[in-house]
């Protein structure tokens, strides 16, 4: 989906579906008292859908893995900063007012992972700063799901997806993601498949994890039923 696939995104994901989850994030970093108008940093951001509407508040530096997602995101971001990096191990040497992670945490498949990207973003936020974790479940309340969208663009093409979620395995730290996509270029439909292996981690596990980090946590739900996590790094 990310490679091959990313051209698909903006008929897949588009930022209107989007300003929803937005404002509350907003909300939530300025009840937070984070530097409005400041740097905002943000871990796997994919084709840019939430950067297009933080981007009226923050200047956005937007990191991801794969360079064909941020290639969709430059499109409709061509005023912000686009680095390729893992948020496993991306080191920019500069300091953020709000780091933020929204649903690419889902591909922190193990604990060791979750840590390494919580670390990331305590490594780029200031002293005094917020970080905003957006993972889409917890272990507690994962249920099995299925869903279905798409639309069509102006040039010829359209996409229509089915997604289906479930948990094979109760026993270990993650759930499975079937997409079945399919593709119209003009009079021609085909159909790709694509397999996620996403991580499933419990509330404590997470709370524990920022705080051994080192940040000082509050958890927000959001219209989502999503855990919502404020992280501040202490300024000292
Ligand atoms: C669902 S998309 C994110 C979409 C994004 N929320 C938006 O507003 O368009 C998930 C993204 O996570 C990225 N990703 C997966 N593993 C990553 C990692 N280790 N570091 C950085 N990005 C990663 C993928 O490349 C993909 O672009």
């Amino acid at each position: 989906m990310y490679a091959e696939l990313a051209k698909w995104w903006p008929l897949l994901s588009p930022p209107d579906e989007y300003a929803g989850e937005v404002a509350f994030f907003l909300q939530a970093l300025h009840d937070a008292k984070a530097a409005e108008g400041g740097t905002l940093l943000e871990l796997g951001s994919g084709g840019g859908s939430n950067a297009f509407h933080l981007k009226q508040h923050y200047y956005l530096t937007l990191t991801d893995l794969s360079p064909e997602m941020l290639a969709v995101s430059q499109t409709i971001n061509p005023d912000c900063e686009h680095i390729v990096g893992d948020m496993r191990t991306l080191r920019l040497g500069r300091q953020f007012d709000v780091v933020f992670a929204h649903d690419a945490l889902d591909y922190m498949t193990t604990e060791i992972e979750l840590r390494q990207a919580v670390e990331t973003a305590f490594i780029h936020c200031k002293a005094g700063g917020i970080a905003l974790f957006v993972p889409d479940h917890m272990r507690e309340t994962f249920e099995a799901e299925s869903d279905h969208g798409g639309r069509d663009g102006e040039d010829g093409r359209g996409l229509r997806y089915l997604e289906w979620a479930f948990d094979p395995d109760e026993s270990d730290s993650t759930y499975t993601t079937h997409y079945v996509f399919m593709l119209r270029e003009g009079q021609n439909v085909h159909v790709e498949h694509d397999q996620h292996i996403c991580g499933l981690f419990a509330h404590a596990f997470w709370l524990q994890t920022l705080a051994d980090v080192g940040f000082q946590t509050k958890t927000l739900v959001d219209s989502y039923g999503r855990d919502v996590f404020v992280a501040v790094k202490p300024l000292s």
